[in-house]
């Protein structure tokens, strides 16, 4: 980047701050804290920024950089001649992003390696693994053989954009957090909730895409390969018939063109400061619009869908007879036999559901897959806890029938995998408090303790008193 000083030709006419200058002086510092400069020279660009900078942030550190652009230093322009105090930094980060493209470009997964990877972390959801996997591997082919060959692009391509059903707490975000984690790719996570119609009172669609941007650490070439997951799509359904608001439709529109192919401006028009940020950074010359292309950002939704499943059954009963026809407590299997009939009657617009062609349901998780989750999944929760005690010096041990009645007591809970939390949040919070000021550094969890935790921490507590903590079944 050219430096301020012997940039005055460009700055733009309505940041000019005289008409005439005065004659050249000598070269002052003046109080408006714009830098050095002869009595008649404009302001410097560094010095109109670094009092914007002040003005908006007090000179609290923020930096004044433009979304999905580096602040000044790190700009285009400066051919990289310019040594800033950021630039190794800048120098890593774009090694880094030069890698994410090029795992991208070498994807060579298969849908079943897709699978396996997940397996290690997500319990069951067998069907959704798959379809995922499948869909997964097809966009990133098709990307990588974009990126090789750019004569694909003109080729008609149909985005696999997903729509995810199920229960809450059953996988669904874990499922693409996990993929998008082993994709190396970008991800973002919003909820359908959070926006309207006209963006003033809650988000933009557009949004999303500029998150996404932010996600790949402002880098808007990686984040045009990202995943965007919109979770809660079913509160946008919108159904007078089924009491449902009306205006999840017009997000539903907005939502159309954004899961095809369009360009998102980088700067929100209704963002001021970085309006303002993108001028500065740029000293003031006008750049060519900045925009993100939608067409390789994959698009996964997901939502609950309570009562969808009794709209499918309906029209599974009106069609069949018999022994075809469900029983009311198959009622969760139907999620997969979801056809665009329903979602449409669901509430959703024939156009977005058409956008979705991958379609499929999670299973709601029974005690034996959560007790499961515990056991196998990588991530599980009971590893979190373990964690948290190691870091007292306390080594916890949870044995198999303490792990089937924590699993049991959190299929009570209805909240899929998420209720293991909830009981063992419960079950430790008291161990949490008074074990790390003990002597106490194993710590054994038995069906006893799940059953009465108090009285077993009393136990621990009162044979610690008394020195006796190797005679404790517990500890
Ligand atoms: N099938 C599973 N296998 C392993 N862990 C799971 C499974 N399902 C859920 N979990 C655990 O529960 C947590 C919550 O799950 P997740 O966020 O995927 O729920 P969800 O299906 O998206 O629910 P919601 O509809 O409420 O958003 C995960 O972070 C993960 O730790
Ligand atoms: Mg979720």
């Amino acid at each position: 980047m050219e430096t301020s000083d012997n940039n005055t030709d460009e700055v733009p006419s309505d940041l000019k701050l005289r008409d005439e200058p005065l004659a050249p002086t000598d070269v002052t510092v003046f109080p408006d804290g714009m830098g050095k400069r002869a009595p008649g020279d404009r302001p410097s660009f560094e010095g109109l920024r670094e009092q914007f900078q002040n003005l908006l942030f007090g000179g609290v550190g923020i930096e004044v950089s433009a979304l999905g652009f580096p602040p000044s230093g790190e700009n285009e322009g400066d051919g990289g001649k310019k040594k800033t105090r950021g630039s190794s930094a800048a120098g890593e980060k774009e090694e880094q992003f030069r890698s994410a493209r090029e795992k991208i470009r070498a994807f060579n997964q298969k849908p079943k390696q897709i699978r396996d990877y997940l397996q290690r972390f997500v319990i069951k959801q067998d069907e959704a693994k798959k379809v995922l996997s499948v869909a997964i591997c097809d966009h990133y082919n098709h990307v990588r053989r974009c990126l090789d060959h750019p004569e694909e692009l003109n080729m008609d391509y149909s985005k696999p954009n997903i729509l995810l059903l199920g229960p809450t707490g059953v996988g669904k975000t874990y499922l693409i957090r996990n993929i998008a984690k082993l994709l190396g790719v970008p991800f973002i996570k919003a909820d359908a909730t959070k926006f309207s119609e006209t963006g003033y009172v809650g988000n933009d669609v557009e949004d999303l895409v500029r998150d996404l941007v932010r996600a790949a650490d402002g880098n808007a070439d990686l984040a045009q390969y990202g995943i965007v997951f919109i979770d809660e799509i079913d509160k946008i359904a919108s159904s007078p018939e089924l009491g449902k608001d009306v205006s999840g439709r017009g997000v539903q529109v907005n939502l159309l063109k954004l899961m095809e192919d369009t360009d998102v401006n980088l700067v929100a028009p209704h963002d001021i400061a970085a309006q303002m940020n993108l001028m500065m950074s740029f000293g003031g010359r006008r750049r060519k619009k900045e925009t993100i292309n939608t067409r390789y950002i994959l698009f996964i939704v997901s939502g609950a869908f309570d009562k969808l499943n009794e709209i499918i059954r309906r029209r599974i009963d009106a069609t069949t007879i018999g022994f075809g026809r469900p029983g009311k407590n198959e009622c969760e299997e139907c999620l997969n036999q979801v056809a665009t009939e329903d979602l449409i009657k669901f509430g959703l617009e024939s156009e977005f559901v058409g956008r979705l062609p991958v379609r499929v349901a999670c299973e709601s998780l029974k005690k034996e897959d959560l007790a499961e989750i515990l056991r196998a999944s990588e991530g599980s929760i009971l590893r979190q806890y373990e964690r948290d005690f190691e870091g007292y010096g306390i080594n916890m041990h949870m044995n198999d029938a303490a792990i089937d009645d924590v699993a049991a007591l959190a299929a009570k809970e209805k909240t899929g995998a998420r209720g293991l939390m909830t009981v063992l949040e419960a079950l430790f919070r008291d161990f949490k408090f008074h074990l790390p000021s003990t002597n106490v550094r194993d710590l054994r969890v038995v069906a006893e303790t799940i059953a009465n935790p108090r009285k077993a921490l009393e136990e621990i507590l009162r044979m610690e008193i008394l020195g006796e903590v190797a005679a404790n079944p517990y500890a």
